[in-house]
């Protein structure tokens, strides 16, 4: 039996669980469960992430403290991930006394390694709000790939890491103000003096191979960055023992988190927390995200090694969730959260559909939601729980036969498979399982479809035929349930119910069940109902705020060039039709003092020669003079509108004098 602590990253605790998330911490759970299935001692921790400057803000909108903010968000992620099966051994927060321990310690042996260093930083100071930035709160061009509008800490295109003062043209998000920068002292930790560790860990087999061929070609292959592991006060976190009025910065404790929480479990429950954070017979797997590799892979496995702490036997690292080929978008409402979705659909459907797209690559997975509904009615409903769904209701007062049956070699067949199956799921190649287990359950159906069940049912002399047929298929069913347990933990328990057995154990695939009786049917699925998928997508849905350039603004233009249009107020003495003209009005214009101008206005389609006689406009009165088609045209009246019978011609305030001019 392997013993094995496996871990989520630690959601931050300022926004809720969404279905991005969700492609972690179930992909987790299916590998926990997985691991317990087959017998062997898993825990898997988790935690809110909680410190930061983004809760302090938020705190401060709302008029509440820190630990308000992170109660309530802690007790709402919670909800969601029980509201998936997602099934935490424990959930912590690090913001927690077990954590702020381990920092403590933790530090302690950076010190004494002589790890940690001072030096001024030049950090930006948001001069509006009075407070240096935190990271995430300046954007700014990425001093490496140029990418603009990128965070302050690491660069969401090129992966680079950096400070936020060498950011290219930096902007404080909290006031939209330029920030200015000042000078701080800063804690740094020296991982260059694991130079030759870091290179040996990540090359040995604990990373996908993408990511070690990475970090060796575009970090490993230089002197590494000291680590900025301090901000100075206010900021909510821990502050540093031994170098009051500044704190450790939140990706110093965060993972710390895994430790601690492991902790706080430990404590309550009696358990030995050295055996499983500082014990070679434990094995430790984090599942993490692309985008938080670099600390998981350089910074993390430093801090470790320099305090004694298991290294991690593998990090497991997924890429991300598009919607419908595209990143998840508010204003689509792909941005679909886990409370949303639990109001219109079954999470189960999410589990298989997230199982049937894993594998071990980082590669981004993408929900389609057609192909979304079509794999769990056409493949989970239609193929595997209508073997159930079709056979259990003829046997449900006789029960499985006494022997089990001739099946032309399936259940042998499916029991076979189980190695492989096992192979793909440890691997986290779900993807594969799903296909073969898939694959079995495309033998069983047309098995049963051949044998007829509900037409052995209108022969009594074939009672033992159909007794036979529907035990078959209840095994295979019950076989497919256990395969797929990990995913469908509610699917494998309503097969044990329906056939009266005890939770499964991955090797009950390889003994059929006979002689049992077999209790009465209950819906184990319903199939996927588009029209909810449909609500849940509109009630996702958030309105854009206006994109600046709708205006389609024509260029900017100085005040010189304004100053160049003689604007004036005009009198019309009189409007005409021109009978050949299907768009203008011929109107003769009064500037005062006896001068006039004749004007071709496009006007027809919206005026009446007869509604303008007498009125006052505004007309450009410098415009070079036109030739049209039917005389000169001195001017031009302005008017609004996109045309047709919607043209609005301006009009002065009452009290206007014709020749005034317009400025
Ligand atoms: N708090 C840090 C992790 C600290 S671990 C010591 C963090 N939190 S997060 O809430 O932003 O993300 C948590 C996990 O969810 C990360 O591994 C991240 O990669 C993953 N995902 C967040 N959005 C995602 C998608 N859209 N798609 C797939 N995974 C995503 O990072
Ligand atoms: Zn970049």
């Amino acid at each position: 039996m392997r013993r094995i602590l496996v871990t989520s990253a630690l959601p931050y605790a300022n926004g809720p669980i969404h279905l991005g998330h969700l492609v972690e911490y179930l992909q987790t759970d299916i590998w926990t469960r997985f691991q317990k299935l087959r017998g062997n001692n898993a825990i898997y921790i988790c935690a809110d992430d909680t410190h930061g400057t983004a809760i302090t803000i938020r705190a401060n909108q709302e008029g509440r403290t820190e630990e308000e903010v992170i109660a309530e968000m802690s007790a709402a992620h919670q909800r969601d991930f029980s509201g998936f099966g997602i099934d935490f051994t424990h959930y912590g927060s690090t913001n927690s006394e077990p954590c702020r321990e381990v920092c403590e310690e933790i530090w302690a042996a950076l010190r004494a390694k002589g790890m940690v260093i001072e030096k001024d930083v030049e950090q930006l100071f948001d001069i509006e709000k009075g407070q240096f930035l935190a990271d995430r709160f300046v954007r700014g061009t990425c001093p490496n790939c140029k990418k603009n509008d990128q965070p302050g800490d690491n660069c969401g295109s090129c992966g680079q890491t950096y400070t936020p003062a060498e950011l290219i043209d930096p902007i404080s998000t909290l006031s939209g103000t330029k920030p200015e920068i000042r000078t701080a002292k800063h804690l740094f930790v020296q991982i260059e003096q694991l130079h030759h560790f870091l290179d040996e860990w990540t090359q040995s087999g604990t990373l996908p191979k993408e990511s070690a061929n990475y970090l060796k070609n575009y970090f490993l292959h230089e002197p590494l960055r000291d680590w900025d592991i301090s901000r100075p006060a206010p900021y909510f976190g821990f502050e540093i023992p031994d170098s009051p009025g500044n704190y450790w910065y939140v990706w110093f404790d965060a993972p710390v988190g895994y430790i601690g929480t492991t902790k706080e479990w430990c404590d309550r429950e009696g358990e030995d927390f050295t055996s499983w954070w500082k014990s070679p017979d434990t094995e430790i797997h984090h599942f993490i995200g692309k985008d938080i590799q670099y600390f998981h892979t350089l910074f993390w496995p430093a801090m470790l090694n320099a305090s004694g702490y298991t290294l991690p036997t593998k990090v497991h690292i997924h890429g991300f969730l598009t919607v419908d080929g595209e990143k998840m978008s508010k204003s689509k409402g792909t941005f679909v959260k886990a409370e949303t979705y639990l109001k219109h659909l079954d999470p189960a459907y999410l589990r298989y559909f997230y199982a049937s797209k894993l594998s071990a690559k980082i590669t981004d997975i993408d929900m389609n939601l057609e192909e979304f509904a079509m794999k769990v009615n056409a493949d989970l409903i239609g193929k595997v729980v209508n073997l159930a769904s079709r056979t259990a209701r003829f046997v449900k007062d006789v029960g499985l036969s006494e022997t089990y049956p001739e099946d032309d070699g399936l259940f042998a067949a499916a029991a076979g498979a189980s190695d492989e199956i096992a192979a793909a799921y440890e691997a986290g190649d779900f993807a594969r399982a799903t296909r073969i287990i898939l694959a079995l359950a495309d033998k069983a159906n047309p098995f049963v479809e051949m044998r007829a069940p509900w037409e052995l049912k209108k022969n009594p002399e074939k009672a033992q035929e159909l007794q036979d047929v529907c035990t078959i298929a209840l095994n295979l069913f019950r076989q497919l349930s256990i395969y797929l347990a990990p995913v469908l933990p509610g699917l494998a328990e309503g097969a044990a119910a329906l056939l009266g057995t005890e939770p499964a154990k991955w090797d009950d695939v390889k003994t059929p069940l006979t002689g049992s009786p077999v209790n009465k049917f209950k819906h184990l699925m319903q199939r996927v109902d588009p029209a909810k998928v449909t609500k849940m997508i509109e009630e996702s849905r958030e309105e854009a705020p206006a994109p600046k350039s709708s205006l389609d603004l024509a260029p900017e233009i100085t005040f010189d060039d304004f100053s160049k249009i003689d604007l004036r107020v005009a009198e019309v003495i009189k409007a005409e039709h021109i009978p050949e003209a299907d768009k203008l009005l011929k109107l003769t214009l009064g500037l005062g003092e006896g001068e006039t101008r004749n004007v071709f206005a496009g006007i027809k389609s919206a005026y009446k020669p007869e509604d303008l006689n007498g009125r006052l406009v505004v007309m450009v009165a410098n415009l070079a003079p036109r030739k049209m088609k039917f005389g000169i045209s001195e001017g031009m009246v302005i008017a609004a509108g996109p045309g047709k019978d919607e043209i609005y011609v301006l009009s002065p305030d009452s009290g206007a004098k014709p020749g005034q001019r317009v400025s």
